[in-house]
């Protein structure tokens, strides 16, 4: 597909993609709460790989395949990780993992058919944690963060039976990170939502959100009370290689784990042939679901730590292992009921209230419909018994009907009355294409409550004002009151009519007046992306906000933005903005009663400007061409770190070369480079050039 891109095409899906995947990421990680299912989210990934392994020259600065997760939330100190905690690469087929196999041993100059090992064990879906032991004392623990910086919260990992405080035996080195993942099994997360649910809080929507919200409380005692365990399986710093204590093997590292008192995986095994590691994964996914503990894959890792050595990582992910992930988890249970739902943008979102089933271990009620074509397409009925399919974390999806339904004909649609306001509810035509857009919509935008309270509630949310205190449950009540209608109501509140009200006091009234007047200055990306314009989430709000720098001059240019207009050329030119976008900005600014709104919110706010972006790396977008021989990099690894900064790396001198790194041995190219005045540079230099 990255090969019919046009170049500039390429960069603008780049952009694109790149920031699809940091929102992900940030609600995933930051937030707790994903957003978007795993195969959604993979498939966004492989794009990205893609299309920067067909582009190169155009892997931005802040790709995320240069990252892994999300920088930490603030709540916590910072540990700053002395060796990077990275991510895994995956792999979907069996053919994915016998590449693998044979580009391990590529990479090593092995033979195709050499023997080596590589360890097989669970891909524990819980989040990671690194443990830093000192003289075999627990002295810190941090959540993996942006992957280089994570949170401190050795409070709270200290609290937890499977994490010793004190390593046992006498032999380790002295000092000794060891990494793994904190999780909850699956009774006991039962267990836990039940308690939530008859506190009359929330349930958690899996295993891993729970397990992520309960390390992440600010009280230890909190994070006590909660049921959260931990595996050993990695390791980051060590003072001393495992070489030295006799451990030259994953394996045995893993088994050292064990006797210094950590849980470690039972089902790990050693494997020589690509074959065996495969029928070790679907023995392993035959247990699944009587594991008692949420896994989304086997990872498969190099056996021998020499070899891990040699073999290093490529950006975000070592080059020794490989996650091999399940297929989602699916089963079969009956559509109580169809419910429809309006969302902040009045899309008319169909709901199966399922009976309940339990899937890979979790308790599934709801799945989303998705749209009136999808269940036309199903031919879905209330009534129905169904195959569900849970995808990782998010929203579970109804995939089929069981039984016959050869006779059913295409006539289901959603109500032409919005089931809240009774607005009509249409379908936008688009005016050139001629299509009709898949979702139905309730046309009284913010005169509709149901659009006006989910509007208010991302307004509040955390990633746009990010108001302590102002949740979806006070935002219900003070609309229902009449408070609150709007944005800028919520910077007028009467805290004495608030201080008497049920369940609050004068206390949390002061807290929240003092909350809310924090937020009277904000940044411009979060005052635009707190607006809730359709198509304008956070990665485009913040390259709005860094290519107009201040919301005057932002707002200027899209009241003067018309097809034809240099401010209209200047938004579609923005790397990552497309149509849809400019179109919600535009249908947003041209409305009149959108524009007061907005100023009447701006009676109360002052927006931040942004900052323009720092400069890009020295090397980006030039042409480079290494020759001779390198002494403190491979080849590939010297290319690859060459391309993470944007430069292009080509294999021959032309006239089109910007720069030469010549090593020891260099002959005809650096010859050439000097015919054509081409900089040449040595190892050192350019090292010097891109530190
Ligand atoms: S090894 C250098 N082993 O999966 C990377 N990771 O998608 C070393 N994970 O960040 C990771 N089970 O949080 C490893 N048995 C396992 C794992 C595992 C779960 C997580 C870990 C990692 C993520 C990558």
């Amino acid at each position: 597909m990255s090969a019919e891109l046009t170049e500039s095409a390429a960069k603008k899906r780049l952009a694109f993609l790149s920031q699809e995947i940091k929102a992900a990421d940030g609600f995933y990680y930051q937030d707790d709460n994903p957003v978007m299912d795993d195969a959604a989210y993979d498939a966004l990934r492989k794009e990205l790989h893609a299309i920067e392994t067909a582009f190169p020259h155009l892997v931005r600065q802040d790709s995320p395949s240069k990252s892994v997760g999300a920088k930490p939330s603030g709540k916590f100190g910072k540990i700053t990780h002395k060796v990077a905690m990275l991510s895994l690469d995956n792999a979907f087929t069996d053919e994915d993992v016998s590449e693998f196999t044979a580009r391990v041993k590529r990479f090593l100059s092995l033979a195709e058919d050499a023997v080596m090992s590589f360890t097989a064990e669970p891909k524990i879906d819980g989040l990671s944690a690194a443990l830093r032991y000192e003289k075999g004392k627990l002295v810190s623990g941090a959540t993996r963060g942006d992957g280089k910086v994570g949170e401190d919260v050795t409070a709270n990992l200290s609290t937890l039976d499977t994490i010793p405080k004190m390593l046992q035996g006498n032999s380790w080195p002295d000092v000794v990170e060891v990494r793994g993942e904190v999780y909850i099994g699956h009774d006991d997360f039962d267990a836990m939502n039940a308690a939530q649910i008859a506190a009359g809080k929330d349930a958690y929507k899996n295993p891993r959100n729970a397990a992520a919200g309960s390390l992440r409380q600010i009280d230890p005692s909190i994070t006590a009370s909660r049921p959260l365990k931990f595996f050993a399986y990695t390791w980051g710093d060590l003072s001393e290689p495992f070489a030295q204590f006799q451990i030259t093997t994953q394996m045995q590292v893993v088994e050292t784990f064990a006797h210094w008192g950590f849980d470690v995986n039972l089902n790990m095994r050693v494997h020589e042939t690509v074959q065996d590691m495969i029928s070790h994964y679907h023995e392993i996914e035959t247990k699944r679901a009587a594991l008692g503990y949420d896994i989304d894959g086997v990872v498969y890792k190099v056996n021998a730590l020499a070899l891990q050595e040699r073999l290093g990582f490529v950006s975000r992910a070592p080059r020794w292992a490989i996650a091999h992930k399940f297929p989602a988890e699916k089963a079969i249970t009956v559509i109580e009921k169809i419910e429809v739902q309006v969302g902040r943008t009045g899309a008319l979102t169909p709901v199966a209230r399922l009976t309940p089933i339990t899937v890979g271990g979790v308790v599934v009620s709801n799945a989303t419909l998705h749209n009136e074509d999808e269940i036309n397409r199903l031919k879905i009925r209330a009534g129905d018994t169904v195959e569900i399919q849970r995808a990782g974390d998010v929203i579970p999806q109804v995939l089929r009907v069981v039984g016959d339904i050869s006779g059913r004909a295409e006539d289901y649609t959603l109500p032409l009355q919005c089931p809240v306001c009774g607005g009509d509810a249409v379908r936008d035509v688009d005016e050139k294409t001629g299509r009709v857009d898949v979702v139905r919509r309730c046309s009284n935008g913010v005169l509709c409550p149901a659009q006006a309270i989910e509007g208010l509630k991302h307004f509040v949310s955390r990633r746009a004002f990010d108001i302590d205190g102002l949740g979806q449950k006070q935002i219900e009540l003070f609309y229902q009151k009449g408070w609150v209608k709007e944005p800028a109501d919520i910077f007028a509140l009467d805290y004495t009519a608030i201080s008497n009200l049920e369940g609050f006091g004068e206390t949390s009234a002061n807290n929240l007046e003092a909350a809310i007047n924090a937020r009277r200055s904000i940044d411009f990306d979060r005052f635009l992306y707190a607006l809730g314009i359709r198509h304008i989430g956070q990665g485009n709000a913040n390259l709005l906000a860094k290519h107009y720098l201040s919301w005057n001059a932002f707002e200027t240019a899209m009241q003067e933005a018309e097809i034809g207009t240099q401010a209209y050329a200047q938004l579609m030119e923005i790397d990552g903005v497309g149509p849809g976008q400019v179109g919600a900005l535009l249908g947003f600014f041209k409305n009149l009663s959108r524009q007061d709104m907005v100023h009447r919110l701006l009676a109360h706010v002052t927006v931040i400007d942004a900052q323009a972006p720092s400069s890009e790396s020295p090397v980006s977008g030039k042409t480079v061409v290494f020759t001779g021989k390198l002494e403190k990099f491979s080849r590939d690894e010297a290319k690859a770190r060459a391309q993470s900064l944007g430069a292009k790396v080509s294999g021959s001198v032309s006239a089109k070369t910007d720069i030469l790194i010549a090593g020891p041995g260099a002959g005809s190219k650096l010859k050439k480079a000097a015919e054509l005045g081409v900089k040449t540079l040595t190892e050192d230099e350019w090292l010097a050039l891109i530190s």
